[in-house]
């Protein structure tokens, strides 16, 4: 049986919200497995455009063969940026389908879920230096207690790393 990449959620809904117009250009922001662009390459008239950017380079190897598509490979934050190289300075809308992959999760050398016993790696691009495990590893405990609570939103995050971590550097992950 074939391996889904990733299943595109909310078609519907987020088509609608598109509202898209045949000759206009567009961005997926996150392209992953291509579901979403492949819904908006759909109603797009033969001038109209896409680009679809992802930061993982798996995603790279779903790239929609058709001259109005563009894949661009990494970070959004760079959107502007690129965009521009392609003298396009205003699109007709912008999706972004923010979080993992499935495919991200179901990798066990991605290092994204527990269900395998897998190295702790959570990169989603497998060009940065930093890995979850070096991060847990050598952040001191105020930096990671921090992180978990601005970004991990995890209530209560003093008792958590000083349960779980110490404040000494090599943890163990
Ligand atoms: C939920 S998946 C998107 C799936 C996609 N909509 C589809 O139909 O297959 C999110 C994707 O966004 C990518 N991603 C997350 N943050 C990103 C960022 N800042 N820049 C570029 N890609 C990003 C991830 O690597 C992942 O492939």
């Amino acid at each position: 049986m074939e391996k889904i990449y990733h299943r595109p959620v909310l078609p519907i809904e987020s088509m609608d919200a598109l509202n898209i117009q045949p000759d206009g250009i567009y961005v997926d922001a996150t392209f992953g497995g291509g579901g979403h662009s492949k819904l908006i390459m759909e109603q797009l008239g033969t001038n109209g455009k896409l680009f679809g950017f992802d930061q993982d380079q798996d995603a790279m190897a779903n790239a929609l063969q058709d001259s109005r598509f563009t894949i661009v490979p990494g970070n959004f934050r760079y959107l502007r940026r690129f965009l521009k190289m392609h003298a396009v300075r205003t699109v007709d809308g912008i999706l972004a389908d923010l979080g993992v992959s499935s495919h991200q999760l179901d990798e066990a050398t991605r290092g994204f879920s527990y269900r395998f016993e897998a190295k702790l790696d959570m990169r989603m691009n497998q060009e940065e230096a930093k890995t979850a495990a070096l991060v847990l590893n050598t952040y001191e405990a105020d930096a990671l207690q921090k992180m978990f609570s601005e970004y991990g939103e995890v209530r209560n995050s003093e008792n958590f790393i000083s349960k779980h971590c110490g404040s000494t550097p090599d943890k163990g992950f």
